[in-house]
């Protein structure tokens, strides 16, 4: 079997930001109040004509430069996401803009689990040799699916882009995994199509039916994550066979900084490994951990050889981590 090398990264936002104190005029929220209960304090938002092939596509290519590969040497591209352009699939739209005539693309739904359970996915592939050159995507416009109107959900969400490239290797980056679902617990974050009264005695209606704008039950989400992230982390490192103490970097889904802190503070794992961007950022779903990642990377923060422990969680319920060597 095949090893996996992490040999690119990439990430893209949208130029336009909303602060805080700019969300106050949409909703009864204050700066105080978002900064103290999540440590947002702005998030990008994409443009109309901002796609989210474009900040894929934007991503993608700073992935594929730093791997030192052409889009043509793809053989898979994955694109993690819950907010396509296209609801039969965008990453093909994604390979049409990179030229990259010979991959297969497809989409993933896994909410902001989506970049895990898309690494381990495409590491499969990899691992059995059927592809050698891999394309992960994790992108998100939360913001075109949000309803401005509820401050319990419109302050938390941002939109953006990340882009890893994997690639077939003799020793192996992926060190150990763990993924979980639970659909008992669905209720608790939805973005859901709210049927059409479909009665085929009347015919076929058409268009009827409406999506709901997201709905969380937050302080749910917020047990649940501290609860199970440490839980699944441990699982992983225990295949890795290695211990916290081995972690350089934790890498969470960047949803809200007190769920970082009380993770890492589980954990025993001190506060400067906890990578963190989510005050610029927000929570931007499936884009979260591959935009912390670049940035943290092209930072010169994380080194060749770190060995970092990245855990995604959301809607589904889904969660997972991934122990892995940059
Ligand atoms: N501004 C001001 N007040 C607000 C706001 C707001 N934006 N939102 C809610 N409130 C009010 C509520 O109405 C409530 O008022 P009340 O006491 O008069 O009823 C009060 O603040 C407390 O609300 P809670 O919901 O109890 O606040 P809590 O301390 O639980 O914090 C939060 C809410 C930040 C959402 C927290 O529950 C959390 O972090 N949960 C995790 C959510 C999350 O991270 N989701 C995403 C992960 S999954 C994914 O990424 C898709």
């Amino acid at each position: 079997n095949l090893g996996i090398a992490i040999t690119g990264s990439g990430s893209a936002v949208p130029a336009a930001f909303l602060d805080n104190q700019a969300l106050t005029e949409l909703v009864e929220t204050s700066d105080d109040w978002i900064t103290t209960r999540t440590g947002i304090r702005q998030r990008r938002l994409a443009k109309p004509d901002e796609s989210l092939t474009d900040l894929a596509v934007a991503a993608s290519h700073q992935a594929i430069a730093m791997a030192k590969i052409n889009p043509q040497d793809l053989d898979l591209i994955l694109l993690a996401t819950s907010t396509p352009d296209d609801l039969f699939g965008t990453a093909c739209r994604i390979q049409a803009a990179l030229g990259a005539t010979r991959a297969v693309a497809f989409d993933l739904t896994a909410a902001c689990s989506g970049f895990v359970f898309g690494l381990v996915t495409a590491a499969q592939y990899i691992r059995t040799g059927v592809y050698q050159n891999v394309l992960l995507i994790g992108a998100d416009i939360l913001s075109r699916w949000v309803d401005w109107k509820d401050r319990s959900t419109c302050v938390l969400f941002g939109d953006g882009a990340g882009a890893i490239v994997m690639q077939a290797n003799e020793t192996d980056g992926l060190l150990g995994f763990e993924l979980r679902s639970d659909g008992t617990q669905n209720n608790c974050l939805n973005l859901a199509y709210q049927g059409s009264n479909l009665d085929l005695t009347q015919g076929v209606s058409v268009g009827k039916g409406s999506f709901t704008p997201i709905s969380m039950n937050g302080k749910e989400v917020y047990r649940f994550a501290v609860q199970k992230v440490p839980e699944v982390i441990d699982k992983a490192l225990f295949r890795a066979d290695l211990s916290v103490d081995d972690i350089d970097w934790l890498l969470l889904h960047q949803a809200n900084q007190r769920i970082l802190d009380a993770v890492a503070n589980r954990m025993n794992i001190p506060p400067e490994k906890v990578l963190s961007n989510l005050a610029n950022y927000g929570n931007t779903s499936a884009a979260s951990i591959p935009l912390a990642l670049n940035e943290a990377v092209r930072q010169g923060k994380i080194k060749p050889s770190d060995i970092i422990a990245a855990s995604g969680f959301g809607a589904g319920l889904t969660w997972g981590a991934a122990i892995f060597r940059w």
